[in-house]
C-alpha cells in the first residue's frame, strides 16, 4: 500500500537516525490471537529410525568425526531454523555398542526419553545413570555430561533440549571436557529425595533428581487410571523437581499420559507448545481440525494455540504419549492461558 507522501517523507528523515515512528507497525503484527509459524506435523518412526541407521552405516561416533549421532525433526513452517518449534528441538540419538559421547557442557538444559535398548549410561556431573526404555533423564543447563555404552545392541532415545529458545536471548555457550568424564560413587540423590533424608542435610544442597524410573512411572500411571483422569488429557501424570516442585526443567516441562481402550479426550488449547511421542499403542490426534494417525514411535507437534484433542485407536489395548511442553516459559513470564471445549 503506497504510504502517504508526508508519512514517506518523515520515514526519509527518520531512516538515517536509526528511529522509526509506530505508524510503521502493521495490523497484521497485532492478532487478536497468538500466532506462530510452527506447523502441526507428525514425524513416522520408521523414517526416523531408518535415517538413524542410515547415519550408523556412515558416521562414526568412536572415530571423532562427530560428536553425537543425532537426527533433528525440522519443523516444516520454520524449516529454516532446523528446529522442531521455536522454543524446543527435539532430536533421537543413536549409540552403538563400545561408543563413548565426548563430555561437554552447555547453557542449554536438556532430557532424554529412553525408547529401545539396554546397557548405555548416561553421566551427568559425575552421576552414572544406567538408561532404561521409558526412563526421563535430565541435564540441566550447565551440567557436564557424557553418554557410553557397555551393552551390546543399539540404544536409541530422544533428546529434546531448549535451544531455540536460548538462541533466541542469545545464551548458547558450549564447553568440551578434556578426558573421559569421572564417575563419582558417593552421589544417589533417591537417598535426599526418597521417603527418607540424612539428617542435617538441606534439600537444595542436595544433588539434584535427575533419573526418573520408568518402573515408577508406570505404576503410578495405572494407578492414576483408575481414576477419571483429566478431561483434557486423560490420565496424565506430570514429572516434577522434588526439589522446587516445579516443572522437570526451567524451560521445559515433561509428560507422560495413558489413553484408556476407546477413551477420547476433550479439546482444548493453550499458549505452550507440545510435542508428544507414541510410546506404546496407536491413536488419532486432531489439531486444528486435521487429523494426525499415530502409532508406537511416531512423534507429532501440537503448535501453540491449536485446538487438540487425542483418542486411543484400540479397543482392547491402552495406548502411552511421552509430551514435553514449553509451558514453563510461559508461565514465567505471564503469557499462559488455556481454554477447553465442553
Ligand atoms: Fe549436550
Ligand atoms: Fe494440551
Amino acid at each position: 500500500m503506497e504510504l502517504p507522501k508526508e508519512i514517506q517523507e518523515l520515514n526519509d528523515l527518520l531512516r538515517p537516525r536509526w528511529v522509526s515512528g509506530l505508524w510503521n507497525v502493521d495490523h497484521a503484527e497485532r492478532p487478536s490471537d497468538p500466532k506462530t509459524r510452527v506447523k502441526a506435523h507428525l514425524w513416522k518412526w520408521h523414517d526416523i529410525y531408518d535415517s538413524l541407521v542410515q547415519a550408523k552405516e556412515k558416521i562414526s561416533v568412536a572415530s571423532g568425526s562427530v560428536e553425537r549421532r543425532v537426527i533433528r525433526l525440522v519443523n516444516p513452517g520454520i524449516a529454516e531454523s532446523e528446529m522442531t518449534s521455536h522454543t524446543i528441538l527435539l532430536s533421537f540419538q543413536l549409540i552403538q555398542p563400545g561408543e563413548v559421547a565426548p563430555a561437554h557442557r552447555h547453557t542449554m538444559s536438556a532430557f532424554r526419553f529412553i525408547l529401545q535398548g539396554h546397557g548405555a549410561y548416561t553421566n551427568v556431573d559425575g552421576q552414572k545413570m544406567v538408561m532404561k526404555d521409558g526412563d526421563l533423564i535430565l541435564t540441566p543447563g550447565g551440567c557436564w555430561h557424557e553418554h557410553a555404552h557397555e551393552g551390546d545392541e543399539n540404544m536409541v532415545w530422544i533428546d529434546g533440549l531448549d535451544v531455540p529458545f536460548v538462541q533466541a536471548l542469545n545464551q548458547i555457550s558450549f564447553d568440551p571436557y578434556k578426558g573421559r568424564l569421572p564417575v563419582s560413587e558417593n552421589i544417589d540423590p533417591v537417598t535426599f529425595y526418597g521417603m527418607t533424608r540424612p539428617v542435617g542435610s538441606s534439600t537444595p544442597a542436595a544433588p539434584p533428581l535427575l533419573h526418573y524410573h520408568w518402573r515408577d512411572t508406570y505404576l503410578s500411571l495405572q494407578r492414576l487410571a483408575q481414576s477419571s483422569g483429566n478431561p483434557f488429557d486423560g490420565a496424565a501424570l506430570e514429572f516434577v523437581n522434588p526439589a522446587t516442585g516445579g516443572p522437570t526443567l526451567p524451560t521445559m516441562s515433561c509428560r507422560v499420559q495413558l489413553l484408556r481402550p476407546n477413551e477420547k479426550t476433550k479439546a482444548h488449547r493453550h499458549t505452550s507448545t507440545s510435542i508428544y511421542h507414541a510410546f506404546r499403542g496407536s491413536g488419532t490426534s486432531v489439531i486444528n481440525g486435521e487429523k494426525f494417525h499415530w502409532q508406537k514411535g511416531d512423534t507429532f507437534i501440537v503448535p501453540l494455540w491449536a485446538w487438540h484433542e487425542h483418542a486411543n485407536a484400540s479397543t482392547s489395548e491402552e495406548a502411552i504419549l511421552f509430551s514435553m511442553h514449553d509451558e514453563p516459559i510461559l508461565k514465567a513470564f505471564g503469557l499462559y492461558r488455556e481454554e477447553g471445549r465442553e
